[in-house]
């Protein structure tokens, strides 16, 4: 089976077959295949597509390219979270502790971040002494004990992923819809659990930013899920701004701990409450509204943030630094960023957002750079908002030895006002189920 055959057949729009899917992923891998010819390839299937079955198939190859984890040795149904991305989304800091309430079982893996602010392993580490670092004993043990650990990824979890979408990066590719099914299913395929509730983010600051886009995006990786034999949800949720009002770290680690308490921002709540009465639904059979009901529940008679500090503890973390918040890594400096005239937020872009959250010292520009876990910003004001000349829009949270005139700069860009009245976009846009 020649390269060449394959990726011309794909430029003229034809299917592909299982085993020629099989031998450009594996080529790619082994480096048998050159980025010249994979480059070619993704070209191809960004502009010609590719099928369901094709997508599955790919999905598969990729999958098997690396590490498979098993979750046999835990009891229960096992359930994980995916977001396909989004600033200020500390979704699973929350989500864990509360699925964990409920009885179902989450053995997290998490990555770190690059690029924006930290991911959820960095915003824990801002707790004294937590550790992501489990032998798998002690993480299969503790997932039966305690119900939900958090652990960084293991190296060798679908190598072809790392591969194809350094090239993807780089080559304009990543903005299709089979290649990102395949690229988040193949990662979350790899690990056993019995359940997925992809979280799909729609607007300025997702890959996807039209609903219907991401509606397909969804019933792509819940067909993907399903075939392979998984329970699988989708929610839809809007991104046109930041998730919350904190980004940075230690500050995200805050506001995870007040939605614990059940006293978090509305529109966060929200979304978790429905992320994890779709995740009950899926383990327990529950329907909507009897799940909504029992989630509830768990985060207004504290079992949620209950387990959220077993969690800490367990991992190493100092709970008193989770008990009084208030000795969390904190800023040296703090400011605020004001309205420069009269109008209704229309828009917070989330990328510009985290860019500058991350020039503030809350994320990593590169591999080597290291986090200042006190920075961040707290967002006041929310898109439909109206504005006066001189409101607070953000409180800002510094370290005065940078220049943070550039980032305070991008950050007022960010926030984009309009004339005329705004009707803000509910947060949960659909469920695919
Ligand atoms: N997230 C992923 O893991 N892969 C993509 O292609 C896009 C988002």
């Amino acid at each position: 089976m020649r390269a060449y055959d394959i990726i011309k057949k794909k430029r003229d729009g034809l299917k592909l077959s299982q085993p020629e899917i099989a031998s450009i992923i594996s080529g790619f891998v082994d480096a048998s295949l050159p980025d010249y010819q994979m480059a070619a390839f993704l070209m191809a299937v960004y502009f010609k597509g590719m099928d369901e079955e094709e997508t599955y198939w790919m999905t598969d190859c990729m999958r098997t390219s690396g590490d498979l984890i098993n979750l046999d040795g835990i009891e229960g149904f096992t359930v994980d979270k995916h977001s396909t991305g989004g600033v200020g989304d500390k979704t699973s800091l929350v989500l864990g502790p509360v699925l964990a309430a409920l009885g179902l079982k989450v053995a997290k893996m998490s990555g770190r971040g690059l690029g924006h602010t930290g991911g959820t392993i960095d915003k824990l580490e801002a707790i004294k002494g937590f550790s992501c670092e489990l032998t798998t004993r002690q993480f299969i043990d503790a997932v039966n004990k305690i119900g939900v650990v958090i652990v960084g990824q293991t190296g060798n979890l679908v190598p072809a992923d790392k591969k194809i979408y350094a090239l993807r990066d780089v080559t304009a590719t990543v903005d299709s819809i089979p290649l990102i099914a395949a690229s988040i299913m193949s990662k979350k395929l790899a690990v056993a659990n019995k359940g997925l509730v992809l979280d799909v983010k729609v607007g300025s600051g997702a890959f996807m930013k039209n609903l219907d886009d991401a509606r397909e995006l969804a019933r792509l990786m819940v067909k993907i899920g399903k075939q392979a034999g998984r329970k699988v949800t989708a929610v839809l949720s809007n991104m046109d701004e930041p998730l919350g009002e904190m980004i940075g770290n230690a500050v995200e680690v805050i506001e995870a701990i007040d939605t614990l308490r059940n006293h978090g921002p509305q529109g966060f709540t929200s979304l978790i409450k429905t992320l994890a009465a779709e995740a009950l639904a899926l383990g327990a059979g529950l329907d909507r509204g009897e799940a909504e009901k029992k989630v509830a529940e768990v985060l207004a008679d504290g079992r949620a943030y209950a387990k959220f500090l077993e969690m800490v503890k367990f991992q190493g973390g100092d709970i008193a630094m989770i008990e009084d918040y208030s000795k969390l890594p904190a800023a040296r400096k703090t400011d605020t960023l004001k309205a420069d005239r009269d109008g209704y937020i229309s828009q917070i872009n989330c990328e510009e957002i985290g860019l500058a959250a991350m020039m503030l010292g809350a994320g990593r520009e590169t591999k080597e750079s290291v986090i200042d876990m006190g920075v961040g910003l707290k967002l006041i004001k929310h898109v439909g908002d109206k504005i006066n000349k001189g409101d607070v829009l953000a409180e800002l949270y510094l370290n005065p030895d940078l220049d943070n005139s550039r980032a305070v700069n991008r950050l007022r860009k960010a926030i984009e006002l309009s004339d005329s009245k705004i009707v803000a976009q509910p947060l949960i846009l659909d469920i695919i189920s």
